[in-house]
């Protein structure tokens, strides 16, 4: 095997940021009894309480959650595999999503009103969705409509964006996309008009646009939310053709073009491979770029003895390491941690969830109110279609 640890002192950072603040800062501590994480009873109280509730529960995992809670997954995924899955599911009463807030949105959205959409610690929220809320979103578009170009823009907004946002797509026109299939989300947005308003995540709209579409950079612009007219002139927001949120991932946001350079310095021959939510200068500078799923797929495809740097959470990284021990696979940033968000979810959560359920209490069910889901589900329905 060989992994190499990124450096103590790094793993043992918390990404700052406002998805990422302990649960108890944002009000959602845990409502009921928490088993200690030091409890040797955990995976067969989990096991129990899973087995107890047979086929009326799905659990559903991301790929960046941790190895103790992907355990009980039943299925695993990026966010659009799991955004399917979970509308493949109606036999299931309860859906226990081991991943972020706005995941668990869609599940509830994408689900049947008898299902219940269960998020084991309400503290796991995104702070890439928490950069794009729904005021700055209508004043923005407010903004293109005195401009006389909110007719000709279509919005499209990632996955990774609140129920409010997706509803706000939903009632113009728009469409959701995730890093699997956001070409074709932009084509499909191009196809009906001349503009895309891209929500939240300015990386992959950014990359996608130039990488895929063939625009340029001149054809993007940043917009600030924090700024009056989101800081450009009415000109530059005329002559525009993707007008980038200004939204990043803490996480993928963090690998530099320095990273790129330093482990092809240390690995003659590396591969690097990374997400599109990473920056322009780093997706430009590496040799693959693709979603979740593209990178697990990439990775089980490679041949034994080849190297890689993964620019990805931490959690999948060190999986596929352990996966793949015929291969050389380095996390590309030495000094980047996981995503803080994403391991709330441990394993005394997932018990304590799946105990409640098994003993007929509801608990952190997520919901979202019927109008915004209906708007919401047009959106996601119409990214479910997309070619
Ligand atoms: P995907 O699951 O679409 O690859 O997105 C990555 C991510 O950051 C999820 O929070
Ligand atoms: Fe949000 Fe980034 Fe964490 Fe995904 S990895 S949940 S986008 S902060």
């Amino acid at each position: 095997m060989t992994w190499v640890e990124p450096t103590s002192t790094a793993t043992a950072l918390l990404l700052l940021g406002r998805g990422s603040d302990p649960a108890s800062e944002r009000g959602v501590d845990c409502p009921g009894d928490l088993p200690t994480p030091s409890d040797p009873d955990l995976v067969a109280r989990a096991t129990a309480a899973k087995a107890a509730l047979g086929d009326r529960v799905f659990v559903l995992g991301h790929h960046y959650q941790r190895d103790e809670v992907i355990q009980f997954a039943d299925v695993t995924g990026d966010s659009f595999k799991l955004a399917r899955e979970a509308a493949a599911r109606p036999q299931a009463e309860y859906i226990v999503f081991c991943g972020v807030h706005f995941m668990a949105e869609s599940a509830d959205i994408l689900t049947a009103d008898s299902q219940r959409v269960i998020l084991p610690d309400l503290a796991a929220g995104c702070s890439m969705a928490d950069m794009a809320v729904l005021q700055q979103v209508e004043e923005a578009w407010d903004t293109l409509a005195e401009l006389g170009i909110a007719e000709s823009t279509v919005p499209v907004t990632y996955m990774n964006s609140s129920a409010d946002i997706k509803g706000f797509v939903g009632r113009n026109k728009g469409v959701v996309c995730t890093s699997s299939n956001a070409e074709r989300a932009l084509r499909w947005a191009f196809e009906r008009g001349e503009k895309v308003l891209f929500l939240p995540d300015q990386h992959l709209g950014r990359n996608t646009a130039v990488r895929q579409l063939g625009l340029t950079l001149d054809d993007c612009v940043l917009y600030d939310p924090h700024k009056p007219g989101g800081g450009l002139t009415a000109q530059r927001l005329r002559a525009a053709k993707m007008i980038l949120w200004r939204g990043h991932c803490s996480v993928h946001g963090r690998f530099s073009l320095d990273c790129v350079t330093e482990v092809r310095d240390r690995i003659p021959g590396v591969n690097v491979l990374v997400h599109p939510e990473c920056r322009h200068e780093v997706v430009t500078a590496a040799d693959y770029v693709g979603s979740t799923e593209y990178i697990i797929k990439t990775i089980e495809a490679a041949p034994a003895g080849s190297a890689w740097a993964v620019g990805t959470e931490l959690n999948l990284v060190r999986r596929l390491a352990n996966a793949h021990p015929d291969k050389q696979i380095t996390f590309l940033d030495r000094t980047v941690c996981y995503c803080s968000t994403m391991n709330r979810i441990d394993l005394p959560h997932l018990v304590w969830a799946l105990e409640e359920l098994a003993a007929g209490r509801v608990v952190n069910e997520i919901t979202v109110d019927p109008q915004t889901a209906h708007h919401a589900r047009t959106a996601l329905d119409q990214m479910l279609a997309l070619p």
